[in-house]
């Protein structure tokens, strides 16, 4: 087994500083969490939710897979957005989608019939959809951009349309659309897109 203590002794210098410069900080977080928001993004190294929005423990609820997808009979993903919207009260919704992600890109190539391929199919499936839109795109990474946009999109209205929202305690909550650049680190609203994407509406409610 490989020693990863010093993992434990950067942990301790963690604590001791977040406890020096937010005195009381954990104390103060062990009775509730109160987010005001809930995360659904990437599990890439690349993109950790709190620290690229600059929020402390106890600010984000996160939920993180391979290419940030809701897929409708996921009860880990659906679990989390329940227990955010039902017991967190929980008003806005992030899916976080980012260029360059493995995930998609794998979706633009032959499958290799692994057990990721399976999970990557979700991705497939909005690449076969959307062809004509991703073709348009000239250049691989272009088409990979233009597919990761596209995923965020199509998990956006996953989530506006799983029952959960649809349900008397979410009134209100929003679902936002935004995708992260590695190359900048920098975020942008996909939300406006997400609202314009064709023949993704037909029976979506817009929030
Ligand atoms: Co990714």
């Amino acid at each position: 087994m490989s020693d990863l203590s010093h993992l434990f002794a950067s942990n301790r210098l963690w604590a001791a500083r977040v406890e020096r410069d937010h005195p009381g900080f954990f104390t103060s977080l062990t009775a509730q969490q109160n987010p005001k928001y809930l995360w659904i993004g990437c599990s890439d190294s690349r993109v950790p939710a709190n620290e690229i929005i600059g929020l402390m423990p106890g600010e984000v609820f996160v939920h993180r897979n391979v290419a940030n997808l809701v897929i409708h009979s996921d009860l880990n993903c659906l679990s989390v957005i329940d227990f955010a919207v039902n017991e967190l009260k929980i008003q806005d919704i992030i899916v976080c989608g980012h260029y360059g992600c493995g995930g998609v890109t794998a979706a633009l190539a032959p499958s290799e019939g692994r057990i990721f391929d399976h999970w990557i199919r979700h991705v497939r499936d909005i690449a076969k959809f959307y062809r004509d839109e991703i073709e348009s795109e000239s250049t691989a990474g272009g088409q990979s951009r233009k597919l990761c946009e596209l995923n965020v999109a199509v998990q956006v209205v996953h989530v506006r349309e799983s029952p959960i929202l649809h349900s008397q305690s979410a009134r209100g909550v929003k679902v936002h659309g935004w995708i992260y650049d590695l190359a900048d680190g920098l975020l942008r609203d996909l939300t406006p897109m997400v609202d314009s994407v064709r023949a993704l509406e037909p029976n979506a409610s817009v929030r």
